[in-house]
């Protein structure tokens, strides 16, 4: 039932209006619930929603603005909400066993204290977070600060969320899931299967979210032209830079600017895709049709922020190696771990002193399976990858970096807004779901 390519609208996720402004807090309402979206042309599909909406709806933040986010849980079976990428204390983390029953509700507070960033949410109940985010709880949450609005970059209609992930469906047009499926090979955009969008031949922002459960993308152009990215998972870079073939792994960001004006009307421009998975398959994403013209008072400043270099970090009290693996001798159930270990929630596996720097070498030991590795609470720098300065697209602040196999990632990471328990995971879903998490403590 998966219609050919560029068939679809691709939509924009609606921005939700809060149900109250008042000081200096935004009040929202929304309700998990089950709906049907129509992903497939004519067909009805059963999926998980916040408040109906399928990918999920933009929450529009700003720094030292509060938000509260009452969520009421219509499902039947509990669920959490994580802001992923957010600094916040404990009770609204979502931490995976800090879940709220069915017919209940439970309010998050956002105090939004660190600077913009294109976040979003997600469900994280325990063994059941892959689950319920693969069919549908993930919502958009960007946070803006002065900084960000000072700079002449694409606003409003043209500053676009997009969300990418993959899906399979089954005969009835029905998400399928199961646990480390290889043939997701449906990609969606916004929620539809490889869609158009029409574009004015100008500037515009993408704020492109890779919420797969397992799927890595490569993104690229098919003029040949590269991406030019200026954010990341926190915020703007220091300043732009040209890539070719964007990696993203499952939960990472990464902002970008197309400039559509160097193409008459009528051109068709596919953003592409040359990670893990046939061609033919998954080589697709989204096509751009330009069709027509517009003044575009926007442009990409060469100097974007400024962020301390990997050389002025607060020096590192610690160094922790950190060992994601998982089970890759072929058993029907394989089970994740860290260091070791499965996800035991009444253990803490790490204690870090409040306000200390820490070093953290993440390695891959698997030899086949890629992983990634996403830490609460906190943004960090990424000072190498396998024994290299880390390239330019990781030179921001990041919360979710990738780690292939055999691969070492070396982290810089400050731990100083609070204190309390919080997680660290594989953010490829189905490895978390099946124990590759554990648990740090700041004290
Ligand atoms: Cu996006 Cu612990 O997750
Ligand atoms: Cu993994």
């Amino acid at each position: 039932p998966v219609p050919p390519a560029f068939t679809t609208a691709m939509p924009v996720p609606p921005v939700l209006r809060p149900l109250s402004s008042t000081g200096d807090v935004d009040v929202y309402k929304l309700t998990i619930r089950r709906s049907t979206a129509e992903i497939l042309p004519g067909t009805a599909t059963d999926v998980l929603t916040y408040d109906g909406h399928f990918p999920g709806p933009v929450i529009q933040a700003r720094s030292g603005r509060r938000v509260l986010v009452r969520h009421h849980n219509d499902l039947d079976m509990p669920v959490t909400v994580h802001l992923h990428g957010a600094s916040v204390p404990p009770p609204y983390d979502g931490n995976p066993m800090d879940v709220f029953a069915p017919g209940t509700s439970r309010t998050y507070v956002y105090t939004n204290r660190q600077p913009h960033a294109s976040l979003w949410f997600h469900d994280h109940a325990h063994h059941m977070e892959a689950e319920h985010v693969y069919r549908g709880l993930t919502g958009t949450y960007l946070l803006t600060d002065e900084l960000e609005q000072s700079l002449p970059l694409p606003k409003g209609q043209y500053d676009v969320p997009v969300t990418i992930r993959d899906a399979r469906f089954d005969e009835q047009g029905q998400l399928a899931y199961t646990m480390s499926d290889r043939n997701r090979t449906t990609i969606l955009a916004n929620g539809k299967p490889t869609p158009y969008f029409q574009v004015a031949a100008r500037k515009y922002r993408f704020r492109l979210l890779n919420a797969s459960n397992l799927r890595l993308f490569a993104l690229g152009l098919s003029d040949g032209t590269p991406l030019t990215q200026i954010g990341s998972d926190g915020g703007l870079l220091e300043r732009p830079v040209a890539v070719p073939a964007l990696v993203l792994s499952p939960g990472e960001r990464a902002d970008v600017v197309i400039d559509f004006s160097r193409h008459p009307v009528g051109t068709r421009l596919v953003l592409t895709n040359s990670g893990p998975g046939r061609p033919d398959q998954v080589g697709k994403v989204l096509r751009f049709d330009v069709v027509r013209k517009a003044d575009d008072p926007s442009s990409i400043p060469k100097v974007l922020r400024t962020l301390p270099p990997a050389t002025a970090l607060p020096k590192a009290a610690v160094t922790r190696h950190i060992a994601l693996s998982m089970d890759e001798d072929g058993r029907p159930d394989p089970r994740g771990f860290i260091n070791g270990r499965l996800y035991d929630p009444d253990r803490i596996d790490t204690t870090v002193a409040f306000g200390s720097s820490e070093i953290w070498n993440v390695t891959n030991t698997n030899r086949r399976i890629a992983h990634n590795f996403h830490l609460h609470l906190v943004q960090f720098r990424v000072l190498e990858r396998g024994g290299l300065p880390a390239g330019p697209t990781e030179a921001g602040l990041k919360d979710t970096v990738r780690v292939a196999p055999g691969e070492t990632v070396k982290l810089h990471v400050t731990f100083d807004a609070f204190r309390g328990d919080y997680v660290y995971h594989c953010h490829m879903l189905d490895h978390s779901a099946m124990g590759m998490m554990a648990t740090f403590r700041v004290r």
